[in-house]
Order: C-alpha cells, then sequence, then structure tokens
C-alpha cells in the first residue's frame, strides 16, 4: 500500500530510488513519482553549476513504466546530478490516480517535497487550517496537508544544522497528524538529507558505507546493502551519507532495531521467468522445506521455542482464534480443521476486519493467531491490538521479519517464503499452512492428546510435502491447456469439502484477482441450497475432492456433489488423489496429486489452482504480477 525509498550519499540518488521503486512498485501501481535534490560538490560541470541546490520533482499517473519514459523524454539533467533523493509508487487512497495527486507533494513554497503511505484521518481540518492562510492545494490528497505544515514548521525550527531543524519540524508535524502513516521528506536548504517518520506503517532504514537508505520494506536496498534497522512506532529517523538520528516524536533519543537481511538477493528478480508469479510458484516446494527446517528433531518433536510461549501457557489455552485476510484467512480455515482435531481446542476463525466490530469474547486463555504475509495488513494489526486489549495471547504467523504485527504479538512463528513480490499471494500461503500445522501439532504434543499417534504420523509426513509439491509442479502442463481453453469463460465455480473448503475459496480467491472473472467458491454441500442455480451447459466447475481414504464417507459425498453439477450441464475439472478411479467418469478434466494426508492436502490441491488462475489471466492479456486496484499489503483499514 504505497512504497517508499529514500537514499542519501555520495552517488547519483535517481537510478537507485527508481531501482527501489522497481523493487517495490507490488506496493501500489497507481502513480510513480520521485524528488531529488542536487547537491553537485565541485560544480564541475555548466549543468551543475546552474542546477546546484534545486530540489526538482517528476511524478506520472500510472506504473513505474510511465514515469521512466517521462524522465527519458524529458531532460532529466539536473534530477541525475542530486545525490538526496526519495521516490514514491502508490495505491491510491484520498484523491485519484491521477498526475496532479501523484506523490512526490510540495509546499506552497516550493521548498519541501514529502512521500506518504497510509492515510492522514484528519487531513481535512488540517486542510481547512492550512488554506485558511490562504495556501492552496495542488491536490486532492491528504498527504499535501504534510508538505505545507512541514514548511511552516521549517520557519520557526530549532536546530543547529538545516537536517537537524527539518527533522525537528518533522517531529512537530507528526504530533498534529491522526492516523497511520510513514512519511519521507527533503528540504532544498538542507542537501544531503532524507528525514523520515512512522506511525502503524512500515519503515525501514539500510545501513550502507557511506550512504543511508529509507524504504518500506528491504528489497528496496538488499542488492546495496545488509544491514538494516526496524524503525520503532511513532519514530523520526533524520539519515545523511554517514549518520542515521533516531528520536520519538518528542525528540528524545531513540534506538532502532538492527538486524542482518539474510534474503538472497536474487530472490527478488524474476530469474527467467515471465511473472514473478510463476516464479513464486515454483519456488513453493523450497519454501515448504525452508519453513520445516530447524523445527523438527529426529524424534520428531517439534522445536519452535522461538514462539516464546512456554509449554504451561499453551496448557492454559482454552480457545483459539485465527484472524487474517483473504489467502490469509483462506490458511486459516485450514488450521481450524486441524487445530481442532489433533488438540481438541474450539478453534475460530474470523475475518480480522470484522474481528473487534463484534466484540468476541476473549480472555487471559484465549491465543488469538494472527497470520500475515506481509506483517503490516491494517486489519489483522487492529484485530491483534484489540485482542491484546482484552488480555488474549497473540501468536503472529509472518513472512516479514520486523514487521509490525510480529512485533506487536507476544510470539512468532517466521514462514520462510522468501520475499513474495506478485500481488497474489502463493509461496506465503502455503508456507503459512505449514506454520499452522505447526502450532496445531506443537500445542497438541504439549498438551499430550487422544491421537498422539496420528499427530507423530503427521509430523514424518510434513517432512514429505516439498517433494510432493514439487511431484504436482511437474505435471502442470495440462493445467496450462487448460487454462487457454477458459480464458473466454464467463464464470467458473469452485467446490469441496472439509479442508477442501478454503482450497476452493483460495482457487476462486486467485482467479478474481488476476483474471477479473466471476469465480466463486462453495463448501459442495451448500449447492443444493442454492448456488446450484448458477450452473448452466457448460459452466465450468473445479472440484477439489478429499482423499477416498482416511474419511471415506467425504470423498463419496463429494464424488454425489459432482454428479449433481454434472446432471446440469458443468463442465467438471476434477483435482484428485493418485489413484481415485471413482471419479474418473463424472470428471471432464481429472487431474491427479499425489497421496497426502487429508489435513495435509491443500498443500498439494491449491497448486494447480494457481497455475489455472495464473495462466488464465495471462492468457487474457493481464498483468499477472500486478493486477489491477490492488496492492500487496493493504495498510488502510
Ligand atoms: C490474495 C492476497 C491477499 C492477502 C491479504 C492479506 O492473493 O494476497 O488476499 O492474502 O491481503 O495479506 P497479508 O498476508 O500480508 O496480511
Amino acid at each position: 500500500m504505497c512504497g517508499i525509498v529514500g537514499y542519501a550519499g555520495a552517488r547519483p540518488a535517481l537510478n537507485i530510488v527508481l531501482d527501489g521503486l522497481r523493487r517495490l512498485e507490488y506496493r501500489g501501481y497507481d502513480s510513480a513519482g520521485v524528488a531529488v535534490v542536487t547537491t553537485d560538490p565541485d560544480r564541475s560541470t555548466p549543468a551543475a553549476r546552474d542546477l546546484d541546490g534545486e530540489l526538482l520533482t517528476a511524478k506520472r499517473a500510472g506504473k513505474l513504466a510511465n514515469l521512466e519514459k517521462a524522465l527519458q523524454e524529458e531532460s532529466t539533467a539536473g534530477l541525475a546530478l542530486g545525490t538526496t533523493g526519495i521516490g514514491h509508487t502508490r495505491w491510491a487512497t484520498h484523491g485519484g490516480p491521477t498526475d496532479r495527486n501523484a506523490h512526490p507533494h510540495r509546499s506552497a513554497d516550493g521548498r519541501v517535497a514529502v512521500i506518504h503511505n497510509g492515510i492522514i484521518e484528519n487531513f481535512a481540518k488540517l486542510r481547512a487550517e492550512i488554506e485558511s492562510t490562504g495556501i492552496e492545494f495542488a491536490s486532492d490528497t491528504d498527504t499535501e496537508c504534510a508538505a505545507h505544515l512541514l514548511a511552516i514548521e521549517l520557519q520557526s525550527a530549532e536546530g543547529a544544522t538545516p537536517g537537524e531543524r527539518l527533522a525537528e519540524a518533522m517531529r512537530a508535524v507528526c504530533r498534529r497528524l491522526e492516523g497511520a502513516f510513514t512519511l519521507l521528506a527533503v528540504d532544498v536548504q538542507a542537501p544531503g538529507v532524507v528525514v523520515g517518520a512512522r506511525r502503524n506503517s512500515p519503515l525501514v532504514v539500510g545501513r550502507g558505507t557511506g550512504e543511508n537508505y529509507l524504504a518500506s520494506d528491504v528489497s528496496a536496498f538488499i542488492e546495496h546493502t545488509r544491514e538494516a534497522v526496524e524503525l520503532g512506532q511513532d519514530q523520526v529517523v533524520l539519515i545523511s551519507g554517514d549518520d542515521i538520528v533516531i528520536t520519538d516524536f518528542l525528540g528524545n533519543p531513540a534506538e532502532g532495531k538492527t538486524f542482518h537481511i539474510d534474503w538472497d538477493a536474487s530472490a527478488a528478480e524474476k530469474g527467467g521467468y515471465d511473472y514473478f508469479m510463476l516464479k513464486e510458484i515454483a519456488e513453493q516446494p523450497h519454501a515448504v522445506a525452508e519453513t520445516l527446517l530447524g523445527r523438527l528433531n529426529e524424534h520428531g518433536d517439534l522445536l519452535l521455542d522461538e514462539v516464546r510461549l512456554s509449554d504451561q501457557d499453551l496448557r492454559d489455552v482454552d480457545k483459539v482464534f485465527i484472524v487474517a485476510c483473504g489467502t490469509a484467512y483462506h490458511s486459516g480455515m485450514v488450521a481450524k480443521y486441524a487445530i481442532e482435531h489433533w488438540t481438541r481446542i474450539p478453534c475460530e476463525v474470523e475475518l480480522a476486519s470484522e474481528f473487534r466490530y463484534r466484540d468476541p469474547v476473549l480472555d487471559r486463555s484465549t491465543l488469538v493467531v494472527a497470520i500475515s504475509q506481509s506483517g503490516e495488513t491494517m486489519d489483522t494489526l487492529m484485530a491483534l491490538r484489540h485482542a491484546k486489549e482484552q488480555k488474549a495471547r497473540v501468536l503472529a504467523i509472518c513472512n516479514t521479519n520486523g514487521s509490525t504485527i510480529p512485533r506487536e504479538s507476544d510470539a512468532v512463528l517466521y514462514t520462510h517464503a522468501g520475499p513474495e513480490i506478485a500481488v497474489a499471494s502463493t509461496k506465503a500461503f502455503l508456507t503459512q499452512l505449514v506454520a499452522c500445522y505447526l502450532v496445531g501439532l506443537h500445542l497438541a504434543q504439549v498438551r499430550g492428546v487422544k491421537y498422539a499417534d496420528e499427530v507423530a504420523a503427521v509430523v514424518a509426513q510434513l517432512q514429505e510435502m516439498p517433494k510432493k509439491v514439487e511431484q504436482v509442479l511437474s505435471t502442470m502442463e495440462p493445467i496450462r491447456e487448460l487454462a487457454r481453453e477458459l480464458a473466454e469463460a464467463k464464470s467458473v465455480l469452485f467446490i469441496g469439502r472439509h479442508v477442501s473448503y478454503p482450497v476452493a475459496l483460495e482457487g476462486a480467491l486467485k482467479l478474481k484477482e488476476l483474471a477479473y472473472m466471476h469465480a466463486e467458491g462453495f463448501a459442495a454441500g451448500e449447492l443444493k441450497h442454492g448456488p446450484i442455480a448458477l450452473i448452466d451447459k457448460g459452466t465450468p466447475v473445479v472440484c477439489v475432492v478429499p482423499s477416498p481414504r482416511g474419511r471415506g464417507v467425504l470423498h463419496d459425498k463429494v464424488v454425489s456433489n459432482i454428479q449433481e453439477v454434472r446432471a446440469r450441464g458443468a463442465r467438471t475439472i476434477v483435482i484428485a488423489e493418485e489413484g481415485d478411479t471413482a471419479v474418473a467418469p463424472y470428471a471432464d478434466h481429472l487431474f491427479y496429486v499425489p497421496v497426502t494426508p487429508t489435513l495435509l492436502a491443500p498443500l498439494v490441491t491449491t497448486v494447480p489452482l494457481q497455475v489455472l488462475a495464473c495462466e488464465i489471466a495471462a492468457a487474457r492479456g493481464h498483468d499477472v504480477d500486478q493486477p489491477r486496484n490492488l496492492a500487496k499489503s493493504v495498510t488502510v483499514e
């Protein structure tokens, strides 16, 4: 939800900032813009002499490519010279996705430029106050308030250096803002300095040698430095080439948390694939293996010390609530089946955006599991804060080291999917499933349960899953062919029961967001209560069939449901377990996945649905990695 980058150092900032924006574009792509302060120290070229000490900006509606094209077509001599810069890629909130609403926004006197991620909730009041001083706004954004306020505060800000004065003015502005924001600012009178601030939105500092970076996440500067500093809530940071100075909003010295980035820089590149999404689908066996790595000992006991909840804490749990959004919510739905079955503790799954508004019953013995790839989803963050206010313990399952959700939780279990750049979640989903299984199995082991033998067997079977996911991936060609045939379909339905129900929902979500097609997932048993009326001659229905072993009844019921839709003209696309011949007569298209215990089956049955959605979207000519209207990390409620 908006990507921001800042650079201060000795190298020309423009390309560093643009590269950073390219890596952050998944966060929003309604518009892009940059601001650079030119400070050529030796004034050696005539161009530099003319341009030295200017604040230059460029911005365009649409994807970053539009801005890059504009930069190539127009004279960018000045922008190319500056060694201090900020850049923004936008997911629009206040004000439509136009050139005029693109960031950076400048103060009326032109002195400062500001970029922003988040929403300034009291902007209407601030705007009225600023307009009453005679200042005219050049955009419809909430961000512009911050630019004008900053220029006003700078007139009286105190500090030994121009940079300190900019930081002081930023603190004064932040004290007046309500809502969620990360702000970066440059000031023509403080060349060499970028000042940032954060409340409820992400901001990390990259510590280089003779240069420093600011960004929404580390992928923006990973190719330049692996040393990062995570800012805390309500902090202001000043970076120059040599310095990083952090304070709270009152100016008291503060410290960020330093960490080393162990992601491989190439993980944020497409590596020969047409889309990040295809690459990320292919990375799933590795991501699953990484998420299991080091978490099981040779006796099959789970080693989850990192979770930081004592065995006694876990024995005290009498109810589990899972809160999450979108794809992460679907992983929570699968977890409910597993956790309740293995632990016999009641487990509820709730959309994070609904959770706190219905006043759920929570107390000290409730374990709330907040699942989030980004760790920044505002709905999930607010749900976890509500849970903490009610004294519940919160365990985060998260893919992003140092992000807000794990930082505010009592405990965290990181998924090790690596950076997920495509907006549609794939490998993060599979690793969320793995993490949920680990939590369920750990709870079961600690509490000692009825199904101890089954739990031990599942722990062993989990280790087999990377190979099985690999096996599914090696058989995807027929799915690709089918995708091309389905590209013109008006609507696709997905059905499943038990853990295949959330898989059906996930398959439908992927298709909606990528192919912009009507797609819906249903619990197979619910069809006859209404949705079956949607089925017409040729309607594609994807049927996710449970294993005929294990809960055989479940299998037979789904086979009946397939017959019901087929009898009404549906074209059935069946995902079933190898050796399941009973479904074959009712399948217009049959895809087998490896034999897998029922509760773990979503790890294999989801993969063909991801590929299907990706290929249908590509066949329809859509941008697979950056679907319209979406952003990767949703930092507004
Ligand atoms: C869909 C998708 C979204 C996210 C949701 C939660 O493909 O990616 O539905 O799953 O926005 O995001 P996180 O996991 O970052 O909290």
